[in-house]
């Protein structure tokens, strides 16, 4: 069996910027109430017909690509995490496999799992590295959620908590030994599916699946209990990364970096407390670029990787949480 290493990191982000205030004038919100409650400061929106969630993860994957010194050509295969597709179908792994230009048609899969959808991705890839199916993989999670958001006062409990933008890694077959992904760790709670969805389009109902796309308008906006999402969350991260450490034989002090998923700054912080980090080894960007879904993880693995703030054995764990309920946690030895 192989292991896989990551040897690449990117990401992209719309130009866009909309902060607090800028939705202040569009809702009856507050920067304090955003801030205090989620520790967002601004995010970014896509412009429409310029950024797609297929073209923001090719932009993020070229960039990933071109820091691992390898080319679209060196690609075996692709993952892609969204919740914000193009289509309804295709997925856009497929867009990612055409945009990058593979002269290969190398096979693309889409993964839904939200919030974890890129530990879910990145555990998929590992898979079939580990037995030496693939060799390099692209993994990339991306979001355009801005264009489904209600932007009105009735929405304000989860419009102002999401942004959008995209993050990608290369993961690559190593021989080192405790190198790269040392494990992944996934689970799912599906009686709680409707406290964090869009429930429209969609077969859950009686009504036809066309009807409910031109009739259902109250429901293609994300809906949210935010209570029993955070009360849930804070436990799940917890055990989940605990899940990862114990297999390891590794404690929470061993840790040089904790990567969480960004839903909500007094979630990571929660987190942090309990398994006794300091500052320096949790790290946050919520207040950047709020909650971007399956992205928040790759973009803050691309920040470390510009920042060059990932050394030779550093011990990493990432974890998520979100609608599902689903949630993973991956443990990187670098
Ligand atoms: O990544 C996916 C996973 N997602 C999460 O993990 C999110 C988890 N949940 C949360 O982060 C928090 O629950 C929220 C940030 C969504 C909300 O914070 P909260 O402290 O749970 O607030 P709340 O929903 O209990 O709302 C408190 C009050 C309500 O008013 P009343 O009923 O007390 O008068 C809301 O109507 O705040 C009101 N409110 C707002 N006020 C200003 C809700 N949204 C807003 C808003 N601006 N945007």
């Amino acid at each position: 069996m192989y292991n896989s290493k990551i040897v690449g990191a990117g990401h992209y982000v719309p130009e866009k910027i909309v902060t607090n205030k800028d939705l202040e004038k569009i809702m009856d919100t507050s920067d304090e109430w955003i801030r205090e409650r989620s520790g967002i400061e601004e995010r970014r929106f896509a412009e429409m017909g310029v950024d797609t969630t297929a073209n923001m993860g090719t932009k993020s994957a070229k960039i990933a690509l071109e820091r691992a010194g390898l080319t679209a050509d060196d690609v075996d295969f692709i993952v892609f995490a969204t919740l914000s597709p193009d289509y309804y179908f295709p997925g856009p792994g497929v867009t990612v496999q055409h945009e990058l230009g593979c002269k290969r048609t190398v096979g693309a899969l889409d993964v839904r799992n939200q919030c974890s959808g890129f530990i879910y991705s990145l555990s998929v890839a590992d898979q079939f590295i580990k037995t030496g199916m693939y060799k390099t993989i692209l993994v990339i999670g991306s979001e355009l959620q801005s264009s489904g958001l209600d932007l009105t006062t009735r929405g304000r409990g989860v419009s102002v908590l999401f942004g959008d933008g995209a993050g990608a890694v290369v993961l690559q077959r190593t021989e080192e030994e405790n190198k790269g992904i040392l494990s992944t760790h996934m689970h799912s709670e599906g009686q709680f599916a409707e406290l964090l969805c869009v429930k429209s389009p969609g077969n859950h109902t009686k009504e036809k699946f066309y009807k409910d796309m031109h009739e259902d308008y109250k429901n293609t906006s994300p809906q949210m209990d935010g209570q029993a999402v955070f009360k849930n969350a804070v436990v799940r991260f917890s055990q989940v990364i605990m899940e990862a450490l114990k297999a390891n034989n590794c404690a929470p002090a061993d840790l040089d970096m904790f990567v969480p998923h960004q839903a909500n700054l007094r979630i990571t912080q929660f987190v942090q407390r309990k398994l006794q980090l300091p500052d320096n080894k949790v790290y946050s960007n919520i207040q950047k670029f709020g909650n971007t879904t399956a992205a928040t993880i790759p973009i803050i693995l691309s920040e470390l990787w510009e920042k060059k703030g990932i050394k030779e054995n550093d011990l990493f764990v990432l974890a998520a949480f979100g609608s599902g309920f689903t949630w993973a946690s991956a443990l990187i030895r670098w």
